[in-house]
């Protein structure tokens, strides 16, 4: 056994990551990798439940976010990285999880009524969206994961993994540890617009924008809406700009353009300039070992292969326990009949 706890979060691959992402999840998972044993997924059936009517990109993100995370530093030596639909064994966890799960505990999660209200293009009465938590469920307790890390948006998700935990193991026998959420603390990560950056709102940086990419989104942010010329004195704290800065820019740097904000000795164009070279420094490393990623896509798809063989095993160890703990134990037993 192992003595470290075991450490489980993934994303869904709706599209390449942007700096959210980055900045809100995956450097806090990097920085894991050493104190715990790590899982880190791409949940490409999760993306089916609100992408099942046009499939044809799935397979392509998948691949994208498996580059995102290795190029944005996490180790498939150190860390088991996998794609949950290469691990079916989640597909059964979830079938006997359903059976204990009452509907009512699915409806009343906030992240589904609020889906069912707000996503008006896509038809979202289906029988996966709702179960939506509860294949998240699998995901933690087939790993018998201690610790998710997850933005705040998550809790309610993880509240659902913790009692259907508990249901389990007072029903049968006891297989899994109540998994904890591991809030975190994330930086700001403002969108162009300054709203939160998503894909939805069509405001990110990507991982894998170009430098030109980069000079143009920078030009288009918004800045302190307080300073309308360029002789007001400007707000860094009220600004979307000053937030990257504190994102990616050296100390001195920052120290320097909040100073000549506040005295109108930089102008925001110039300050957008300074922040997009800043930016591209920052992420060409970045990008440039994922396209060394994405441009060996034979080496890609062995390493996912090999992340989700290990998965696997652990995976299998998991059902082993549950289908004993329910009482279907067939196989062993014909096992120890031939054996
Ligand atoms: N629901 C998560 C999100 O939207 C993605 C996810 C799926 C996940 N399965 C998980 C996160 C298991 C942590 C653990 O970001």
């Amino acid at each position: 056994m192992s003595q470290k706890a075991v450490v489980l979060s993934g994303m869904r691959s709706t599209g390449p990551l942007h700096l959210g992402n980055y900045f809100g999840a995956v450097k806090n998972w990097v920085g894991l990798q050493d104190r715990y044993e790590c899982f880190y997924f791409v949940a490409d059936w999760h993306a089916l439940t609100t992408d099942y009517a046009d499939v044809s990109q799935i397979a392509d993100n998948t691949l994208e976010v498996v580059a995102d995370y290795v190029a944005a530093g996490l180790d498939p030596e150190r860390s088991v990285i996998f794609v949950q639909s290469m691990v079916p064994e989640h597909a059964e966890l979830h079938l006997l999880l359903s059976m204990i799960t009452p509907l009512g505990l699915l409806e009343r999660v906030p992240t589904y009524k609020e889906q069912i209200r707000e996503i008006r293009n896509k038809d979202l009465s289906t029988y996966g969206f709702l179960g939506y938590p509860l294949l998240q469920t699998a995901d933690i307790l087939l790993y018998r994961a201690h610790l998710v890390p997850v933005g705040e948006d998550q809790a309610s998700h993880l509240e659902l993994s913790r009692e259907v935990a508990r249901k389990f193991n007072r029903f049968y026998t006891e297989v899994f540890p109540e998994p904890k959420a591991l809030f975190t603390p994330t930086p700001k990560v403002p969108g162009l617009d300054g709203r939160k950056m998503s894909k939805s709102y069509g405001n990110a940086i990507h991982l894998a924008d170009t430098d030109e990419e980069i000079r143009a989104k920078a030009s288009r942010m918004f800045t302190d809406p307080t300073r309308v010329r360029r002789k007001d004195p400007g707000h860094p704290d009220a600004c979307n700009l000053y937030d990257f800065h504190k994102l990616v820019s050296p100390p001195d740097v920052q120290e320097k353009v909040a100073r000549e904000c506040r005295l109108a000795q930089i102008g925001c164009v110039d300050d957008k300039k300074l922040l997009a070279e800043l930016l591209i420094e920052y992420l060409t490393p970045i990008r440039e070992r994922r396209e060394a990623l994405i441009g060996d896509r034979d080496s890609l798809l062995d390493m996912v292969a090999e992340g989700s063989r290990r998965a696997q095993d652990r995976a299998r160890e998991t059902l082993d326990a549950v289908r004993s703990s329910m009482g279907f134990d067939y196989r062993k037993l014909a096992a120890e009949v031939s054996g």
